[in-house]
Formats: C-alpha cells, sequence, structure tokens
C-alpha cells in the first residue's frame, strides 16, 4: 500500500497563494462559463496561445445562450488557431446542451458537468472546485506527474485499474477544510506546481512546496515516476493539398466532413495521391509543387504536400467553392492551411 504524505494539501495551498499563478483572465471570476471556456481551451493548448483567443471569444459570446444560439462555423472561426477542432464541436454541443438540460445554468457537481459534451473528469473536478468549491480530484497529465512522484508510485498507468488507484488517492489528498476558499487554490496549485515545477526531465526539486513529503524526491529519482510502458503509438500520413487559385485572389475551399481530421473545418481539398490529385483537375491545367512540410497531430504526423493549380473562375469541377480574400480570413481553416493561404 501507498503511504498517503501528511499536510499535502495544506502545503500546496499555501504555496499557490504566494507562488502560482493568479493573475490569468479566467481566475478572477467564478462563472462556470468563463471558467468552462478557460479549461477546455487550456486542454491541448499553452496558457500563451489561449491568451491571445479567450477574450476575444468572450467578446462575441457572452454568456452560454449566446454561444449555443450561434452558428457552428462562427465558432470554429473563433477558434482558428487553438487547434483540435473537435474541442469546438463539443464546445458549441456542450452549451447547447446547458441551454436545453439545465436552463442554461451549468451543473455545480463534477458528476453532473461530466455528463456533458467535451468534460472529462478532469475538466468537470476542475470547474466544480474553482467554481463552486466542491472537493473534486483533477487527474490530467502534469497531476499525474506531481502525484505520482509524491507518492512514488511505482504501477504502471498504462493500466485502468491502476489509474483508478491514483484517482482514489488524489481525492484523499484533497483539503478537508475551508472548501470553497481552499479547492480553487489546491486545483491551481497542483497544476501549477506540474507546469512550472514538477517538469518531465529536471524536475526543480529545490523550489517545490512538497519537496520534503515527496517520496520520488527522497529516493533521489523523482524522474523514475511515474511509470506508463505503453508508448503512444504514432502514424504517418502523406497528403496533398491542391491549392487552386482563380483572378483577384480566389482560392478554392472545401468543407471537411465530421467526424474525421479537421473535421468541420473549411479547408483545400485533400487527396490520398499526387496522381490522384491530378485526376481531378481538367488535364491542362498547369501545376506547380510547393515545398512540403510536416504537421504533428496528438497521434499522428501530417506530411502535407501542397500543389499549386491556376484555374478558371468559372471552373466548378468538385466539391466546394471559390472564396475571395474577404472571405477566407474569417472562416474556421486548419491553421496548417491557414499559414499557407497567408504565405502564398
Ligand atoms: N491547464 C488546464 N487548466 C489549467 C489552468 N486552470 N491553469 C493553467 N493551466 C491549465
Amino acid at each position: 500500500m501507498t503511504q498517503l504524505p501528511a499536510g499535502f494539501a495544506g502545503r500546496v495551498v499555501a504555496w499557490q497563494r504566494s507562488h502560482g499563478r493568479n493573475a490569468l483572465p479566467w481566475q478572477d471570476t467564478r462563472d462556470p462559463y468563463r471558467v468552462w471556456l478557460s479549461e477546455i481551451m487550456l486542454q491541448q493548448t499553452q496558457v500563451a496561445v489561449v491568451l491571445g483567443h479567450y477574450q476575444p471569444f468572450l467578446d462575441r459570446f457572452g454568456d452560454v445562450a449566446a454561444l449555443a444560439a450561434a452558428p457552428l462555423d462562427e465558432v470554429l472561426g473563433l477558434w482558428s488557431g487553438l487547434g483540435y477542432y473537435s474541442r469546438a464541436r463539443n464546445l458549441h454541443a456542450c452549451a447547447q446542451a446547458v441551454v436545453e438540460r439545465h436552463a442554461g445554468a451549468f451543473p455545480r457537481t463534477a458528476l453532473e458537468l461530466q455528463a456533458l459534451p467535451g468534460i472529462g473528469p478532469s475538466t468537470a473536478a476542475a470547474i466544480s472546485s474553482f467554481c463552486f468549491g466542491e472537493r473534486a480530484a483533477i487527474l490530467d497529465g502534469n497531476v499525474k506527474r506531481v502525484l505520482g512522484r509524491v507518492l512514488a508510485y511505482g504501477e504502471d498507468l498504462s493500466s485502468a485499474a491502476n489509474e483508478r488507484a491514483l484517482w482514489d488517492m488524489a481525492r484523499e489528498l484533497l483539503p478537508t477544510r475551508q472548501l470553497h476558499e481552499a479547492m480553487p487554490r489546491y486545483t491551481q496549485g497542483v497544476m501549477d506546481i506540474g507546469a512550472t515545477v514538477c517538469l518531465p526531465r529536471n524536475p526543480m526539486c529545490l523550489l517545490c512546496p512538497v519537496v520534503e513529503i515527496c517520496e520520488a524526491a527522497r529516493q533521489g529519482r523523482p524522474e523514475a515516476y511515474p511509470v506508463k510502458t505503453r508508448k503512444l503509438r504514432r502514424s504517418a500520413q502523406s497528403l496533398w493539398l491542391l491549392h487552386a487559385q482563380a483572378g483577384d485572389g480566389l482560392v478554392w475551399l472545401q468543407k471537411r466532413p465530421a467526424p474525421g481530421v479537421w473535421g468541420g473545418l473549411y479547408c483545400l481539398p485533400v487527396f490520398a495521391s499526387r496522381q490522384a490529385l491530378e485526376q481531378a483537375l481538367p488535364a491542362a491545367a498547369p501545376l506547380r509543387d510547393a515545398p512540403p512540410f510536416v504537421h504533428v497531430l496528438t497521434h499522428k504526423d501530417l506530411h502535407l504536400h501542397p500543389v499549386a493549380a491556376q484555374l478558371p473562375a468559372q471552373w466548378g469541377g468538385m466539391e466546394g467553392g471559390w472564396f475571395g480574400p474577404g472571405e477566407w480570413p474569417r472562416l474556421g481553416l486548419p491553421a496548417p492551411v491557414r499559414r499557407l493561404l497567408e504565405n502564398s
């Protein structure tokens, strides 16, 4: 049995007050709409990038009802640059579920929040602890590392049973008093320790508020924890992107099917081979190959091969349509496609 250290929560809370991140724009509110939005944006995107998107999103969609009523295309447009667009589709579906199932008021417990689209157990606990002081545990990647080390938890987290055991310990480590004040600080504190001190490589144990009760530090081998044997299997895929242009800066874009890579976004037509791309065009169309580049997704490296083609504006040989320079910048576009269009 893993021994649980005494005093963990108190140290985290005290450290967060003086050394944690306290001035982020989503931290001066307990409004669940704002906190939920920030947590979804932060799920796979760094704070610095989220900072550029959070306020513009709120300026356009001031509350959950406004978001629920908006066309999905507009939500995807404002999400542009944050990546992982399934988050934006779930965000929209979640806003609609809050309006329809909960009369426009977010539920107050992690259990109910988890039943909504796009809200997993950690995000649910973050929202309920930040907004309502609920005693709910988070266990995202950073927090697994912090707790895995403090407890020197040596079981393989690739196994669901071991992960469940760590969840149970995460719950036992939570604050037990003054929850309304302590829970938000604790939740933010364990995340902040994971993001700024307890780094995957070369953790800064000298700066850590829990080093005295950290079993991995006592053993002198913090990097040995947590243990995860099953490696993420990455794949690679080559795609050819047709960059068809006509006069007046028109570009040909298609709406991508959902689900799938870039589902629901507008995109240059995608082909599995250069030959397939050629066959979709008039035989006489002059083609020009642009330098290929790699775009990294979570599970996959996309090797993208843009091929430019000049076509007459009357052409309409495939699904999609022409979009002018006043139109395409406002669409939800995959980040690599936006960069390609901006740089040509
Ligand atoms: N990542 C997920 N939630 C976060 C938060 N509240 N602060 C900083 N990074 C986060």
